[in-house]
């Protein structure tokens, strides 16, 4: 296998996407700034060009509302081709943005670039630290329920139509959305995608929280859909403590940042599913668990946690399927390898797996995750996702985060962490 030739590949594929001051995660279905693709842009950009890293994250930033939110999509210029756009979404600010947030890792990922060049980095670093401090401070004002990170929409977990959300959504009236047309469908085969039925709900939770006005206590109260993402508790809790070094190291106050992750860590205890034994979303409106062994799951070592029977779960999973963690239990009646968060492996989530796996002293099990999800792109190439068990390649090709995941993890040439 060339590797240098597939070094040059990842590189290039982000430059065809970089839109100046941002990345696409890829053209044509993504044609917008998404927030946590950003950050991983900005990761893999760093290893090549940390001035061009730093503007990936800020340009971001530019998106943030007043209340220190980071909307998931910033619509910099108009684009054709995806829905729901900035008209459906009516945000009145500018430029344009989305109304809901998605994984918090920008902390975590600009530590990393500012590590890779803490002289040039340093002033951005300084500028960029206040924001990132009212970005959590909002998810801990709006979004902590005793300790867990809520969600509003399932876009917002990144893992739009996993099966995480199934028992919340279905308590989701999508019968009055009316007509609308999807574009993702017109550019990936429909059996990759969500279903109809599931946008129907997405359409009917944008539309109650954009017709209040984005008011988050009326969200909290009355929003037909607030689920306890367990994916998003180990995400937060990890940006917490990469955000508490940022503040050690530029001399800022870290009582409150050590109190965000101290609640949080009781906040891991609640995602405890006993009866399931593993670490589980909670649908908030009924206090019933999901059920779900998904990637969120597995996310708890990057967040500095370990558990015996997650490792076990993790074997036996791993033990069925060559190409990475697949984001749903292949043993769930729910599994499908094609179906997006439903069952297929993405390089992006078995980075961050590996690396905390790394990090707790699992440092074979990430050596073999890194090396499956190494076989898979030189094989497969750069696409969105893939199928777990045969590695085909699914979604959309050229993906900047895939491409970024080669070059800082992936590749033989990367470090492989942060
Ligand atoms: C999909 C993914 C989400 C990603 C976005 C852009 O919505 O589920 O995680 O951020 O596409 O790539």
């Amino acid at each position: 296998m060339n590797y240098d030739k597939l070094d040059k590949r990842a590189r290039k594929i982000l430059q065809v996407n970089d839109r100046g001051l941002y990345t696409v995660p890829t053209k044509g279905l993504y044609p917008y700034q998404w927030n946590w693709d950003s950050a991983f842009c900005a990761w893999g950009i760093a290893t090549y060009d940390v001035r061009r890293a730093w503007a990936e994250i800020e340009t971001l930033f530019t998106g943030q509302w007043d209340n220190g939110m980071v909307p998931h999509i910033v619509f910099h210029k108009q684009a054709i081709g995806y829905f729901p756009g900035p008209d459906v979404w009516d945000v009145p600010r500018v430029p344009h943005t989305s109304g809901i947030t998605q994984p918090p890792i920008a902390a975590t990922m600009a530590r990393s670039v500012y590590e890779q060049d803490k002289h040039y980095g340093r002033v951005h670093m300084e500028l960029l630290y206040g924001r990132l401090v009212s970005w959590h401070r909002w998810f801990v004002k709006y979004r902590l329920h005793d300790g867990m990170v809520a969600i509003t929409h399932p876009w917002e977990s990144g893992r739009d139509n996993a099966v995480d959300w199934d028992g919340a959504m279905a308590n989701v009236d999508g019968s009055n959305v009316g007509e609308y047309t999807r574009r993702d469908t017109a550019h990936i085969d429909p059996e990759m995608r969500p279903k109809k039925e599931d946008y129907d709900r997405y359409l009917t939770m944008l539309y109650f929280s954009r017709d209040c006005g984005w008011d988050e206590d009326e969200i909290a109260k009355n929003a037909p859909f607030r689920v306890a993402d367990v994916g998003m508790t180990f995400l937060f809790l990890r940006a917490c403590r990469d955000l508490l070094h940022l503040a050690l190291e530029l001399d800022h106050e870290t009582d409150e940042i050590q109190g965000w992750i101290t609640t949080l860590k009781g906040g891991v205890e609640r995602h405890w599913n006993a009866e399931h034994g593993h670490y589980d979303s909670i649908d908030l409106r009924t206090g019933e668990f999901a059920n779900s062994l998904s990637t969120g799951s597995f996310l708890c070592w990057y967040a500095g946690i370990d558990h015996p029977q997650m490792l076990a779960h993790y074997e036996r999973i791993m033990g069925v399927v060559p190409f990475g963690v697949p984001s749903n239990d292949p043993a769930a009646s729910t599994f499908n390898p094609k179906r997006y968060w439903r069952g297929p492996t993405w390089s992006n989530v078995n980075a961050l797996i590996a690396i905390g796996l790394a990090e707790m002293h699992h440092i074979t099990k990430a050596e073999e995750l890194r090396k499956a999800t190494q076989s898979l792109i030189a094989e497969h190439g750069f696409f969105e996702y893939f199928d777990p068990y045969i590695g085909t390649p699914e979604g959309g090709d050229n993906f900047s985060w895939t491409a970024a995941i080669w070059l800082t993890w992936a590749s033989p040439h990367a470090k492989g962490r942060f």
